[in-house]
């Protein structure tokens, strides 16, 4: 194309037509609009195979304290099913023992046992949660404290999978 000698030269450069440059043709968007769904939905595909691969995994069996171990109203801590899933074994009573996993369900502050009114507490926004299931009582969590399945062989105290939360059928 010929360039006008009166015209300056980073007219020639920039594109004149940019008005023109951000309509978005009929096409174009729809190409777009398809690319957002496939991307969203193979990311929804990921997500339920992950979480149905993980409910099928094989949970851990593990040891996880003696029966007499802790007093009445005392906390031992440790990790289930893997090394940075801290959980709680809490006595409640005399033969009385369940276990939680620690971390809220709000927005993960680690929660602690309250003997005085047995229940567990999230310091963060005052979540509290049942020490009998693991429900919420009060506050913002979504959901009830992943509770742990327990198996007692004589003394010992092990931890096997998780209860099915309250409310729903084993
Ligand atoms: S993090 Fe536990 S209530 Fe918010």
């Amino acid at each position: 194309m010929k360039r006008e000698l009166d015209e300056p030269l980073w007219r020639e450069e920039v594109s004149f037509r940019q008005a023109e440059e951000r309509y978005v043709g009929r096409r174009q968007f729809g190409r777009f609009l398809m690319l957002t769904s496939a991307a969203m939905f193979a990311g929804n595909v990921w997500i339920w195979l992950r979480s149905g691969a993980r409910k099928l995994a094989q949970l851990p069996r593990r040891v996880i304290g003696r029966a007499g171990g802790i007093p009445v109203g005392g906390v031992a801590l440790f990790n289930y099913p893997g090394p940075n899933d801290p959980c709680l074994l809490i006595r409640r009573g005399g033969d009385d023992y369940v276990a939680f996993q620690q971390k809220c369900t709000h927005l993960s502050c680690a929660v602690v046992y309250s003997p005085q009114r047995d229940r567990l507490e999230c310091p963060c926004h005052q979540g509290y949660f049942s020490a009998d299931t693991g429900a919420v009582l009060q506050g913002p969590p979504p959901r009830p404290l992943p509770r742990i399945r327990l198996q007692r062989e004589g003394a010992t105290l092990i931890a096997d999978g998780f209860e099915p939360p309250p409310g729903e059928l084993p």
